[in-house]
């Protein structure tokens, strides 16, 4: 199995110290953005203006996640802001037709593009697509807010996808984003993700960086 992807997402950070806060994670190996437009989810984060102040910080890989309405309008917006890998709400498009072109339209920028399912969508819909992904996002909270509490019964999506993906011979990552701790990110590495978002589980410590490594160990074994 590959090294974990830790991506720590800055919705958690102290905005007031944005630069130290990046900085805080440089042993992380991807920086996660989370764009809320108050509509697609009941919050509102950030737009394209701190996503490029944060890629002028760092050179990792800035994973974006867009929880917004018509994501189609704004990916180009995200790429020419840095984003490396762009991953859009299933929900939010309006049909797979849809998803799909997008998809491909995120490729084309030379970005790797993702998807991501609210908890109560289903998966199965999208097991035979996924070869038009880099990336699916599984979602173990409600979008919307960091700090909530992990839902379990999400890793059963994640085998799921973990399945598909090895029948199918894909290297489709898969994500998991929502309440990812010390206490649920072995659990989650087991049932198959690769790649691990966690708000405040890392800057809510006061050692940033040590919080990045015992995820990292907790997750490799
Ligand atoms: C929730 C966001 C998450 C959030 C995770 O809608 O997509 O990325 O920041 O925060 P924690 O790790 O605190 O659950
Ligand atoms: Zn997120």
């Amino acid at each position: 199995m590959p090294a974990p992807i830790i991506s720590p997402s800055i919705l958690a950070a102290d905005f007031s110290r944005l630069g130290e806060e990046v900085r805080a994670v440089h042993n992380a190996d991807w920086i996660h953005v989370d764009i809320m437009d108050g509509h697609f989810v009941p919050n509102l984060s950030f737009g394209p203006d701190i996503t490029k102040t944060v890629d002028g910080i760092t050179d990792q890989v800035l994973d974006v996640h867009l929880m917004i309405e018509e994501p189609e309008k704004w990916v180009e917006t995200y790429a020419e802001a840095g984003a490396d890998c762009i991953i859009f709400h299933v929900e939010a498009v309006a049909d797979e037709h849809a998803a799909l072109a997008l998809a491909d339209k995120i490729r084309g920028m030379g970005v790797r593009a993702g998807f991501s399912i609210k908890p109560n969508t289903p998966i199965e819909p999208w097991l035979d697509k996924l070869e038009h992904f880099d990336l699916a996002l599984v979602m173990s909270v409600e979008p919307g807010f960091g700090g909530q509490k992990f839902m379990p019964e999400m890793l059963d999506k994640v085998r799921t996808l973990r399945a598909a993906i090895d029948e199918q011979g894909l290297d489709t990552l898969i994500e998991i984003d929502g309440g990812i701790s010390a206490e649920t990110i072995a659990a989650s590495a087991e049932a198959g993700c690769h790649a691990f978002v966690a708000g405040s589980a890392i800057y809510k410590q006061a050692d940033k960086a040590a919080a990045v490594e015992e995820l990292r160990q907790l997750a490799s074994q």
